[in-house]
C-alpha cells in the first residue's frame, strides 16, 4: 500500500510517499480501508518534532473514516463503514496517512451514514474534541453564552456550531479582521479581534464576564482569558495554537479571579460514545447541523495540505481523500 512516512522532523517535505507492506489483520484489531482523514494540529506538532514520545519513522495521522476489511475475533463485518480515532494511532503505531490502517477495536466507531467520505472524514476528531470540551469541560447545559478564543480554527468553527445548536449566544475571536465575516456566517453573534488583550473588550458585551470560555490559543492567552469570565464561570483550555505548553511564573492566587473555574480538555476517544457520534453524523447528514469544513486534498497532495496548515489559511478542517488504491482500482 502507499503511505506517507516521516523519518525526521521538519517541514512538509519530510513527509515522503512510500510503498510499504499493508498491515496484517490481527485479533482484537480492525483493518480499515482508509477513505478519508482529517488533518490535525497534533500531527503538525509531531511533524515539526514537538512530540517527544513519537518515535520516527512513523506514519502519522490520528483519525480516519473508511470500510472494515477484516476484524478477526470481533463484531464488525467487512464493508461496514467506520470511523477511528486516537488511542495511540499515528503516534505509538502507524496511523492514517496510508491507504490501510490497523486500529484496536476500542477506538473504532461503526457508523450508519451515506455522507460523502470527504465530509465524514472531517468529523470524528473534531466532534469528539468539541463535544468533550463543551460538555465534560465547560458543562454548557448550565450556561447562556460562550467566548470561543481561536474561533477560526477547525475546532473553533465546530464549537461555534455545536454551542449555537445547544442554544448559547456565541462570541468568537480571530487575530485577522478579514476573517470576521466567516465567523459570523458560521453562527457567531459577535466577533472580537484578538490582540492578546481581550478581557477589557469582552466587558462591552458582558459587563460581568462570559459564562464560559473555550481557550484554543492556550497558555499564551490563558491569564487574559481568566479575566474575561464571570464569577461561577468556567474556562476550558483545549488548544495550544499559541505554541507554548507551559505557563511561566503562574501565580494562581493572582491569575484566577475568585469563583472562576479553570479546567482543561486533552481528549480521548472514550469521551464520546458511538451513539453520540452517530447522533452528530445524522444531524450533519440531515442538514440540521452545519459545520464549516475547510478544503479537501487528494492523497498525493498531503504536503500541500500541510503547507496550508503552516500558513493558517485553511479556515476549517482540512480533509484528505485517499481515493483509489495505488492511484488505480
Ligand atoms: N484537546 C484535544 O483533544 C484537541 C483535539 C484536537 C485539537 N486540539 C487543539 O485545538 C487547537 C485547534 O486545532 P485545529 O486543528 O482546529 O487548528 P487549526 O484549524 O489549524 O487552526 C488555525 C487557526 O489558528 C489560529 N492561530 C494559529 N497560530 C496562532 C497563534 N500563534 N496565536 C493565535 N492564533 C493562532 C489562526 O487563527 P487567526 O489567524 O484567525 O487568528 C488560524 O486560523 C490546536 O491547538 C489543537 O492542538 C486539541
Amino acid at each position: 500500500m502507499r503511505a506517507w512516512v516521516i523519518r525526521e522532523a521538519g517541514g512538509p517535505e519530510k513527509l515522503t510517499l512510500k510503498a510499504i507492506p499493508r498491515p496484517l489483520p490481527r485479533k482484537g484489531w480492525v483493518l480499515i480501508r482508509n477513505r478519508a482523514f482529517g488533518l490535525n494540529r497534533s500531527e503538525w506538532f509531531t511533524r515539526r518534532g514537538a512530540s517527544p514520545s513519537v518515535v520516527f519513522p512513523r506514519v502519522l495521522g490520528i483519525e480516519c473514516v473508511g470500510q472494515v476489511v477484516a476484524a478477526p475475533g470481533g463484531d464488525l463485518l467487512p464493508g461496514q463503514r467506520v470511523a477511528a480515532m486516537m488511542g495511540g494511532m499515528g503516534r505509538e503505531y502507524d496511523g492514517s496517512y496510508a491507504e490501510y490502517v490497523l486500529v484496536p477495536r476500542a477506538h473504532v466507531f461503526p457508523l450508519q451514514t451515506k455522507l460523502e467520505w470527504k465530509v465524514l472524514g472531517a468529523l470524528p476528531e473534531m466532534l469528539q474534541t468539541v463535544h468533550g470540551s463543551l460538555h465534560t469541560g465547560l458543562e454548557i447545559d448550565r450556561a447562556e453564552n460562550i467566548l470561543i478564543r481561536g474561533g477560526t480554527s477547525s475546532i473553533g468553527f465546530a464549537a461555534i456550531a455545536l454551542a449555537r445548536a445547544a442554544g448559547l449566544e456565541v462570541t468568537a475571536t480571530t487575530r485577522n479582521p478579514q476573517k470576521a465575516a466567516g465567523l459570523k456566517e458560521a453562527g457567531a453573534a459577535h466577533v472580537l479581534i484578538d490582540d492578546g488583550n481581550l478581557a477589557q473588550k469582552t466587558r462591552s458585551l458582558h459587563p460581568q464576564g462570559f459564562d464560559r470560555l473555550l481557550e484554543l490559543i492556550g497558555t499564551t492567552t490563558l491569564e487574559d482569558s481568566l479575566q474575561a469570565v464571570r464569577r461561577g464561570g468556567i474556562v476550558c483550555m483545549t488548544g495550544i495554537l499559541g505554541g507554548a505548553w507551559t505557563l511561566r511564573n503562574f501565580k494562581p492566587m493572582e491569575a484566577i479571579p475568585g469563583g472562576v473555574k479553570l479546567t482543561a480538555y486533552s481528549g480521548s476517544s472514550s469521551d464520546i460514545s458511538v451513539e453520540q457520534l452517530q447522533h452528530y453524523v445524522t444531524l450533519v447528514e440531515s442538514g440540521l447541523l452545519k459545520l464549516t469544513i475547510g478544503p479537501t486534498f487528494s492523497f498525493e497532495e498531503l504536503r500541500k495540505a500541510h503547507r496550508l496548515m503552516d500558513e493558517n489559511r485553511a479556515n476549517g478542517k482540512i480533509v484528505i481523500e485517499t481515493g483509489k488504491e495505488n492511484g488505480k482500482e
